[in-house]
């Protein structure tokens, strides 16, 4: 994890969610100026609360924020969501909310512009291993969209260091979701447990956000996964033996509505972070499921 010193004395986020307000609250605890934006009033004064001043109301994909954000900052984090919408809500909030920052970024003197995308980029199967410069051509539609908001950055190199940070599955505290899959006692999981679980605990992505915003390594694009992808399948029979509770059952005929989003089917690759360990001075406290779910369970 970064010093303080190595971090910029102050920072902006755009969409403080699960992982910008775990971010907000390390950045604050360093003595780092955090501002953010949010679509949510009533979001907005519990940011306060929390130290991040400004927050300022507003949907990122207009521009009418713009002129509601006077001060300069030194960093950008842009970790925005789809917030739902199918594939228009993609547009809207990563590829028109990254035009819309960078077009503001403009006016200020940014040194570091992180963007937390993801490895829904990587369509490869069969297991293979996948690294930053694998083929992403073939993704899905969703991943299509997120793979040009990271082009967007990629552009606009002129603005700064940049770092596209492509995040695994997210879990920790509060999130959850294989947990709750079992404690909701289902008899049968959806879909099938033979593929590659790549996961991320909340806190090793606030500390490569970290690690990135001191602005040290290269600008470029970094997977932020832990070192070991395991099987849905050994993943859920592990944590329901932690539990207590019987093997889980899949079934591949049932298909969430998860599962639709991917096309029907979850590919079967496993992320290398070896880039990120070597160039972003990150590694992961949580090195697997098995050290996340621990506290968790
Ligand atoms: N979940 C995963 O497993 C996963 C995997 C790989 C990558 N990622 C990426 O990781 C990042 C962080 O994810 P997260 O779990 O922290 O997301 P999250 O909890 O859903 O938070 C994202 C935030 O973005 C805000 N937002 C979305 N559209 C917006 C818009 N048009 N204008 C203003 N704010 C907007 C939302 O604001 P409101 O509160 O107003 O809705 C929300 O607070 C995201 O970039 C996500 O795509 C996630």
């Amino acid at each position: 994890m970064s010093t303080t010193q190595e971090l910029p004395s102050s920072v902006f986020i755009f969409g403080c969610g699960y992982v910008g307000t775990a971010l907000a609250r390390h950045l604050l605890a360093a003595g780092v100026r955090v501002g953010a934006l949010t679509r949510n009033a009533e979001k907005v004064a519990r940011l306060r609360e929390l130290g991040l001043d400004p927050v300022i109301e507003g949907d990122l994909n207009s521009e009418d924020w713009h002129a509601a954000l006077t001060g300069r900052y030194d960093a950008v984090v842009n970790c925005v969501s789809s917030a739902g919408g199918g594939l228009a809500g993609y547009r809207k909030s990563y590829l028109e909310g990254q035009r819309s920052i960078l077009k503001w970024a403009q006016s200020q003197d940014i040194k570091s512009y992180v963007y937390t995308s993801s490895t829904s980029v990587y369509p490869q199967d069969g297991g293979v291993m996948v690294d930053e410069s694998s083929d992403t051509a073939e993704a899905p539609p969703t991943g299509q969209v997120v793979r040009e908001s990271e082009a967007l950055l990629e552009e606009a190199a002129h603005l700064g260091r940049w770092y596209v940070l492509r995040l695994a599955g997210i879990y920790g505290p509060g999130r959850h979701y294989l947990l709750d899959q079992l404690r909701g006692g289902a008899e049968e999981i959806p879909g099938s447990g033979d593929y590659a679980l790549n996961m991320i605990h909340r806190d090793d992505i606030v500390s490569a956000i970290c690690s990135a915003l001191a602005g040290r390594a290269e600008s470029g694009i970094y997977n932020i996964a832990d070192d070991a992808p395991t099987t849905k399948a050994e993943v859920l029979a592990d944590l329901a033996k932690k539990l207590g509770l019987p093997k889980p059952v899949f079934n591949p005929a049932i298909v969430s509505e998860r599962l639709k989003r991917r096309g029907g089917r979850m590919p079967n690759r496993r992320i290398s972070n070896a880039k990120a360990k070597a160039a972003l001075d990150w590694a992961p406290k949580y090195p697997s499921y098995r050290e996340g779910y621990a506290a968790l369970v």
